[in-house]
Order: C-alpha cells, then sequence, then structure tokens
C-alpha cells in the first residue's frame, strides 16, 4: 500500500455533518419500529466511539509519521460517525416514546476494553478494529441501513461507507504488518515486558472479555437478528475474519492462536460439551460462529490470496446486496 496516498485520500475524503441535508422528512414507522431504530442508532454511536479508541491506540503507538497522520484522520471519521448516529437517533425520535441511552452493556464494557488496550499491544488493537470493522460494514450498518430503508439513512451510511473503506484497507494492511518478519524481529529485539505487567494484561483482558458476551449479544447480535433474520451477512463477515485469521503468517500470532485454541475447545465432543458457557463467554461470540464458516474450497483459495486481495474483497462485500 502507498500510504502517502492513502493520506492524500484521507485528508480528501474529510466531511461535516452539517454538508447532509437533515431536512427530508423520515418515512412513517411503526412504534416498535422506531423505537428500535433510535436505539439502534443511539447504540451505534457507542460503538464509533469505541473504533475511535481503538485508533487513538494505534496512532499514539506507531513510530511512522504518515501511519500516524492516517490514524488521526481515522479518530476524526469514527468521532464524526458517533456524531452523525446521534444525530439519526434525533432524526427518527419523532414520537419522543422514550429518552434513548447508549446499552448499558455497552458501557460497562468500554472501560475494562480500554484498560485492556493500554496494556496489550497495538496488535490485539488491530485485530480488534479488523473483526469490528467487518463485522459493522458488512454485517451490522448495511442491514440497519435497509431494515430504515429511507433517505436520511441512506445518505449519512454513503458517506460513512467511503469512510470505511480507507479503514478497511488499512486495518488488513496492518494485519500484514503484524504478521511480517520485520515485524517478528523488532519484537524480538525490544525490550521484554515484565512478567507483572503481562500478569496484568492477562487479568486486564478477563474482565474484559467477561463483559464482552452481554454486549455483543445486545449490540451486535440481537439488532441483527431484527434486520437481517437469515443471518447471513454476519456470517459472511465471521467468515472473512475466520480465512484472514487462517493465512499461515497471522494464524502464528498470539491473539489469533488464542482465538483457535478456544474454538478448538468449543468445538472438541468431550471438553465443548462440559464448557460450552464458559468458552463462549470467553471469546464473548455467538454459537452460531464459532464454528468454522468456511469450505475446504474457500480455505484453499483465500491462502492463494494476498491479504491485500483479501481486504478488497471484503470492501467488494459493503456494496453487493
Ligand atoms: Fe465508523
Ligand atoms: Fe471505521
Amino acid at each position: 500500500m502507498n500510504l502517502e496516498r492513502m493520506l492524500t485520500m484521507c485528508r480528501e475524503g474529510q466531511w461535516s455533518v452539517d454538508e447532509l441535508d437533515w431536512s427530508v422528512t423520515p418515512r412513517a414507522f411503526t412504534r416498535e419500529q422506531e423505537l428500535a431504530i433510535c436505539q439502534y442508532f443511539t447504540d451505534m454511536s457507542g460503538i464509533e466511539l469505541l473504533a475511535a479508541a481503538l485508533f487513538e491506540v494505534q496512532r499514539d503507538s506507531t513510530d511512522d509519521p504518515i501511519l500516524a497522520r492516517i490514524f488521526d484522520s481515522f479518530v476524526a471519521d469514527e468521532r464524526r460517525h458517533a456524531v452523525v448516529a446521534r444525530r439519526l437517533a434525533a432524526h427518527y425520535d419523532t414520537r419522543s416514546l422514550r429518552r434513548y441511552q447508549i446499552n448499558p452493556n455497552l458501557e460497562r464494557f468500554r472501560g475494562p476494553f480500554l484498560d485492556v488496550l493500554h496494556r496489550v499491544s497495538p496488535e490485539v488493537a488491530n485485530a480488534y478494529i479488523t473483526t469490528g470493522e467487518l463485522l459493522l460494514d458488512v454485517a451490522l450498518l448495511r442491514s440497519l441501513n435497509d431494515y430504515v430503508d429511507d433517505d436520511m439513512s441512506q445518505q449519512a451510511m454513503a458517506r460513512i461507507n467511503r469512510d470505511e473503506s480507507r479503514h478497511i484497507a488499512v486495518d488488513y494492511y496492518m494485519v500484514e504488518h503484524y504478521a511480517s518478519p520485520e515485524h517478528a524481529a523488532r519484537e524480538a529485539a525490544g525490550p521484554r515486558r515484565s512478567i507483572l505487567a503481562r500478569l496484568r494484561a492477562a487479568l486486564a483482558m478477563i474482565v474484559m472479555l467477561y463483559r464482552a458476551g452481554p454486549f455483543l449479544r445486545e449490540v451486535f447480535f440481537e439488532p441483527l437478528d431484527l434486520t437481517d433474520p437469515s443471518g447471513r451477512r454476519m456470517l459472511e463477515a465471521f467468515k472473512r475474519m475466520q480465512l484472514l485469521g487462517r493465512k499461515p503468517e497471522v494464524a502464528a500470532r498470539p491473539f489469533p492462536t488464542f482465538l483457535r485454541t478456544m474454538q478448538g475447545l468449543y468445538n472438541h465432543p468431550l471438553i465443548g460439551r462440559a464448557f460450552e458457557p464458559i468458552i463462549r463467554r470467553a471469546i464473548g461470540l455467538d454459537a452460531r460462529v464459532i464454528v468454522d464458516l468456511y469450505t475446504p474450497e474457500e480455505l484453499r483459495r483465500a491462502q492463494r490470496m494476498s491479504i491485500a486481495e483479501m481486504a478488497e474483497e471484503a470492501l467488494q462485500l459493503k456494496f453487493a446486496t
């Protein structure tokens, strides 16, 4: 990837919330639809702020000045998306049925999550942002937008999608960077972290994973069940992550290894049955996505592709139906 060119795209891609035409009248919704839509956009604003925090960590930990500026523009993008989401929630709140607040499980997740981000490597932050953005862009936002099926949401999502295309391209680029031999060599040459620091990081991780389950369920999986009942897009998003995690150079990294170990235990005939709820809680995921979602042919194909090609394919999905 040409980072200079990416930075130019980031600069030129900036836009303001007020450029959208907020004067359009929302289409008619039932009370139940209005309640769901306003709540989901409110939660979306919370997710966007988590994404901003993930990019802040990456901005502050890179020593490449161009990457730092790219990440800085992503922080601005995500904060803008949070504002747009809040404005969308207000836009569709035509009956004032109740006061909308960010899902309490998202709020409970935020603190432990930020704690982990400051204790673990930026590589883990990148694993989270890649996963989160695939899930958000390939599944949740598209399904929510289809469900709302209204001009205002359409306008906002079109703008947001343009920003997200840059984010996903860089997310994959960073996955490739962390999986490179150059990164491994630098890591080996760098200072070793103390046992205490590693213990603290592990503890922070446990607390975060414990909080992740209810948050993911209420903010990702339940809204997806309503807006994409077939689960097609969600499974598609998870399949992309699994295929990326199966690339040999990525698979060797600590975080994908952890996830694969948990998945292996979960699918183990004896251990899986006995510890199913604990393992599921530890990975914080829905049982539907803990199994392998790809066919052997899809796996072979992905192994032949470069990570940049996989990013390109994931990007195309955002615009498919
Ligand atoms: Fe975003
Ligand atoms: Fe993003």
